[in-house]
């Protein structure tokens, strides 16, 4: 009997359902073609949910997701709603509720054309970023005092824990281990100045000295950012803080082409995980067909491959990467002169064509 994953599928605000249908029907043809089924379970969370039955997100819908193969998520945020409160309860609700102490990033150029950087090439950028994903200012530790008062006094807290910064170093090194590539893993902190990040340096130095074969690296993150556009190829596997992780993937994703087409996941090995692209819900291109759909159905391909579906998710690849190859896209962004439905069909039929040539 063929497998049947179970997916949750959240397409939330914005470009959000847009990129998720390419995403899906990607899925569902690279199943078609591997021989396995999706059971879907499609969730309403976002902005128009929200304005309706005043409910951002829910913990049942939690808990049903507990239970499923993996999440895909399109986008959440609306202008129409307080800032980040959205964002708060659904992509920080399923990161913190599920434990998904990982945000994985790879920022891989796939065609040299897609680089803002003078002189750089794919072989100069293909790292990841390892982010922690479960602590940092977003632990949601602070509040207001005298709100509203010209006394007013705003505290957030930068919440690093042993088991915690522990946990996601160890990840990193396992994968620079896994990589073929410098076996290297860079720590990105601001040790120098936020005293409390000395947790790190001591956990990376007691961590890394578990794994004798991968070099260990260091930068501060005001540094990183510098090398992030000077010398990208110095950069293998990077591990980050949660902030400076989402700061630093920013950059990553501009390096890369765009924030359109960098994907990432939200992991827990071994548990239920979501995969996202990084990019948000941009609600003024939504619904025009101009937003890429490649963040997504990467993605979508990262999700294949934390389900073990390792030749489908190559298949996605290698059709991503054609289609830059091509040089059909003027841009990966909203001007790139292929609408966001264009460019899954021909993603599609490209992993068709390659699935029914025999190699
Ligand atoms: C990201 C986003 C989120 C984050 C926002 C939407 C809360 O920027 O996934 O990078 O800060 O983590
Ligand atoms: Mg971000």
């Amino acid at each position: 009997m063929a497998k049947t994953y179970r997916l949750a599928v959240l397409p939330g605000d914005g470009i959000g359902p847009e990129v998720t249908r390419e995403a899906v029907e990607t899925l569902r043809l690279v199943g078609e073609i591997r021989g396995f089924t999706l059971q879907l379970t499609t969730y309403p969370f976002g902005a128009e949910h929200y304005l309706k039955t005043k409910e951002a997100f829910s913990a049942s819908a939690l808990e049903e997701m507990r239970g499923q193969d993996a999440i895909l998520l399109g986008a959440i945020g609306d202008p129409r709603l307080p800032v980040g409160m959205l964002e708060r309860a659904i992509i920080s609700g399923i990161r913190f509720g599920l434990d998904l102490y990982v945000n994985l990033r790879p920022i891989k150029l796939y065609a040299a054309d897609l680089c803002p950087l003078k002189g750089k090439t794919p072989e100069h950028i293909d790292m990841i970023v390892v982010r922690e994903n479960t602590e940092d200012v977003y632990a949601g530790i602070g509040g207001f005092l005298k709100k509203g008062t010209a006394d007013e006094v705003a505290v957030q807290e930068m919440i690093f824990t042993r088991k915690g910064v522990e946990r996601v170093i160890r990840y990193a090194f396992d994968l620079a281990r896994a990589r073929a590539k410098a076996k290297k893993v860079t720590l990105v902190d601001k040790a120098n100045a936020v005293g409390a990040m000395d947790l790190w340096t001591r956990a990376f130095e007691e961590v890394g000295h578990e794994y004798s074969d991968i070099a260990r690296d260091h930068a501060y993150i005001d540094a990183a950012c510098m090398w992030m556009v000077k010398n990208p190829e110095s950069f293998d596997t990077i591990v980050v803080s949660n902030m400076f992780g989402d700061i630093l993937t920013d950059l990553g994703a501009a390096v890369q082409g765009g924030m359109g087409i960098a994907a990432s996941g939200n992991i827990h090995p071994g548990k239920v995980s979501m995969f996202e692209p990084i990019h948000g819900s941009a609600p003024k291109h939504a619904g025009k067909n101009v937003a890429s759909p490649i963040g997504a159905i990467l993605a979508a391909q990262m999700l294949l491959q934390y389900l073990g579906e390792t030749e489908g998710a190559e298949l996605i690849e290698d059709s991503v990467a054609e289609l830059f190859a091509t040089g059909k896209l003027k841009s990966a962004g909203t001007d790139s002169g292929v609408g966001t439905r264009e460019q899954g069909d021909w993603i599609r039929q490209s992993a068709r064509r390659r699935a029914s040539t025999p190699t």
